[in-house]
């Protein structure tokens, strides 16, 4: 049984930063199952498939060209790293993740991720859904203010343009999409630690999850966070 972590959490919990120092720490591989739903939103509006064509959805998912290389998300040829980071993006991931049969599609996929010494596995049905048999899994929170807040500083540390109203708005309406979806829908796994990192720093949170796998892997020699 190779060992596996989930962690689920709604956008801008600090799940993606937290997953990769998680899978750093240990030296682990890591799943962005969320990257593959934003190339799957940006590969359907190239191709010009709407999430109402389901099926059309579907095949493309099956067929979808992506690799992850480094930190680097390739679809085909192209380094699509930056394209699919945007909140449009992120709203045209959202969308087509609603659907059943292009989560159907995805599932053997990223299965095969689990591949030794272990997998961090982060998106919203990590636990839930993909791997329900995960070892440990976590649910990572935060106000949907905080986690605004934490979008509009990353935006203008990178010289972009952000209203903290819209941010609010928009981080609301995609956790409405995603928690009230028929299929795999946000919610906190059975058995998962829960941690609400509102008021808490990341290293607080690191260490927290850090604490699980030790207690469930105590033969693992694991550092503390430096
Ligand atoms: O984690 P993220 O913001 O990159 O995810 C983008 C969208 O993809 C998110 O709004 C919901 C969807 N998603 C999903 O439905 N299931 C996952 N396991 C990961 C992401």
């Amino acid at each position: 049984m190779i060992p596996v972590i989930t962690i689920d959490g709604p956008s801008g919990s600090g799940k993606g930063t937290i997953s990769r120092l998680v899978a750093e720490h240990l030296g682990w591989n890591l799943l962005d199952s969320g990257a593959i739903y934003r190339v799957l939103g940006l590969a359907a509006e190239r191709a010009g498939i709407s999430a109402q064509q389901r099926s059309e959805l579907a095949i493309l998912a099956r067929s979808l060209d992506l690799h992850f290389q480094g930190e680097k998300v390739l679809l085909g040829d192209e380094d699509v790293s930056q394209l699919i980071r945007t909140e449009t993006a992120g709203n045209a991931a959202s969308k087509v993740a609603a659907v059943p049969q292009a989560r159907a599609a995805l599932l053997d996929w990223q299965r095969a991720y689990a591949k030794a010494p272990g997998l961090v596995a982060d998106g919203r049905d990590m636990g839930t859904v993909v791997f329900p048999d995960a070892a440990i899994k976590i649910f990572l929170t935060a106000s949907a203010q905080e986690r605004a807040l934490r979008r509009y500083k990353q935006l203008k540390e990178k010289g972009l343009d952000a209203s903290l109203a819209s941010l609010v708005a928009e981080i609301q309406e995609r956790d409405d999409r995603d928690q009230n979806r028929s299929v795999a829908p946000l919610k906190a796994p059975a058995a998962a630690l829960e941690i609400e990192s509102t008021s808490l720093s990341i290293d607080e949170v690191l260490k927290q999850v850090l604490d699980r796998v030790q207690e469930t892997y105590p033969e693992l020699a694991i550092s503390a966070p430096e």
